[in-house]
């Protein structure tokens, strides 16, 4: 999944607090703070309906807070460490205002349990990925002065029945969590230890929330999970499901993330080419291009069944938007398998990719098994080299853009300028235009593109709702 390196602050639709009796807000005002990936953004969402329920409301004031949650990612050390920073930051607010209470919640709250109360006794709460409905017993053990904590995983946890409150949100597009953990135990990977196992969210609930986000105005649904492929619920598959969600409305995009290499099967190919509202772009992380590698990561395919399933993908939709994680600096990862990851990069031709240094994380397979022994330096380099080879392919690829007309649904005004508008083409790429009258977020325009930056496309409308 793809993962935000940077802190993300989570501005909030309304900061007002409310005071009446039985609204939200007359407990108190919460502020979240949410790291790491999308899978966490959308627990942001189900945190927030826990909280409103209990009569919370929402500040992206932390100071206004009386409640302060730092929803965590655990996946590398770094992402780790911001937390730690944030939490000795908090340490000082919480000298000047005692009640405030504090809560770690997220992958690391699960990884590290109960000791995070003993490093860092700023903190009140600590809650796991599958225990956000416990909130409303351990925030009022934490109001009466006591420590809470609960990390318990469950094998059938899906927080279905729960509507999200979209705090973050454009009014356009939104997160649809599909199903929660991971089987697959890649030896690098610490989410299987922290998101528990795999279980995927009932269809009729998942529709019905679709369906509602259409009614709000949305326009666009973002289908979540670690490894969507493997989606099974009483016979219905990830195909399946896709064409369920497709079929909502053709007003409504739909896009998925991520699959996994391994479990692709042709019929979501065939989803995608069949149905125009299903997006043409697929994140499907590799990892290395070392077979060598991928076998010690158990990751369950090699370096050319990857490429075969690019091409299979291509064979149905040829102009598919691709997108990849890739580590580099794996346990034992050599120069001639860096090599490997360099030349499937070139062969590939993903749009986008994420890279990162291998991070060791305890508890894993890999951390059991294999020395960490690719020294941090060359770690660097190799993941230098790599950044470098995308940056080329990715402007190579948006440069094969100019002159094409896409469409485009408008997400909001740039953050360049705000006299122009963005929003994102079926293929996920990002597109600045000039607004035009009458056209705002939520409608879908033809854009040709004229020029290209290394991130963003910029065009023009040809032709409006
Ligand atoms: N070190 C570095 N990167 C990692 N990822 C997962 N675990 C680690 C780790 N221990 C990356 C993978 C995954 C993405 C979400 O994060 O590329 O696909
Ligand atoms: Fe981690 Fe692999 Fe599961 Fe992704 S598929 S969450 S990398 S174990």
């Amino acid at each position: 999944m793809s993962q935000n390196t940077q802190k993300v602050f989570t501005p909030l639709a309304d900061a007002t607090p409310y005071t009446q009796p039985g609204l939200p807000g007359a407990r108190g005002l919460a502020y979240i703070e949410t790291y790491g990936c999308q899978m966490n953004f959308s627990d942001t969402e189900i945190v927030a309906a826990s909280l409103a329920e209990l009569g919370y409301g929402f500040t992206h004031d932390e100071a206004a807070a009386d409640v302060v949650l730092l929803n965590t990612c655990a996946i590398r050390e770094n992402a780790e460490q911001k937390v730690w920073h944030r939490l000795a930051q908090l340490k000082g607010r919480k000298r000047r205002n005692p009640d405030l209470i504090v809560g770690l919640l997220g992958c690391m709250a699960e990884r590290l349990k109960k000791q995070v109360l003993e490093d860092a006794p700023v903190v009140d709460l600590v809650v796991g990925p599958d225990a956000y409905r416990d909130l409303p017993t351990l925030l009022a053990a934490a109001e009466g002065g006591q420590k809470a904590v609960n990390v318990l995983l469950s094998r059938e946890e899906t927080y279905a029945d729960l509507a999200p409150i979209r705090l973050n949100t454009n009014g356009v597009s939104a997160f649809v969590s599909i199903m929660r953990g991971c089987d697959n135990m890649c030896a690098f990977c610490v989410v299987p230890f922290t998101r528990g196992r795999e279980r995927s969210r009932d269809v009729a609930s998942i529709v019905r929330e679709c369906e509602q986000l259409v009614a709000d105005g949305y326009r666009e649904v973002t289908l979540l999970g670690q490894n969507v492929d493997s989606y099974r619920h009483e016979g219905t598959d990830f195909a399946d499901l896709l064409a369920r969600v497709a079929e909502v409305s053709p007003l409504l995009r739909v896009r998925f993330s991520t699959s996994h290499p391994k479990d692709l099967t042709e019929r979501v190919a065939q989803a995608l080419a069949a149905y125009p509202n299903v997006c043409n772009f697929i994140h499907l992380p590799v990892q290395s291009g070392s077979s060598r590698i991928l076998e010690k990561m158990n990751r369950g395919y090699t370096r050319d069944w990857y490429l075969d399933r690019l091409a299979m993908i291509r064979s149905y939709v040829p102009e598919v938007g691709l997108s990849t994680d890739i580590i580099s600096g794996y346990c034992s990862e050599t120069e001639e398998d860096h090599q490997a990851t360099l030349s499937l990069m070139a062969e590939a031709g993903f749009d986008s990719a994420f890279m990162f240094a291998y991070s060791e994380r305890p508890g894993t397979l890999a951390a059991r098994k294999y020395p960490d022994d690719v020294p941090a330096e060359v770690k660097q380099r190799r993941l230098a080299e790599i950044i470098e080879l995308q940056g080329q392919l990715s402007v190579a690829s948006n440069r094969r853009e100019v002159g094409r007309v896409h469409t485009v649904l408008v997400e909001g005004t740039s953050k360049r300028s705000v006299a122009d508008l963005c929003g994102r083409t079926d293929t996920n790429k990002l597109v600045v235009f000039a607004t035009p009258d009458g056209v705002g977020p939520g409608d879908y325009v033809q854009v040709q593109i004229t020029e290209t930056t290394r991130a963003t496309l910029i065009g023009s409308i040809v032709e409006r709702p």
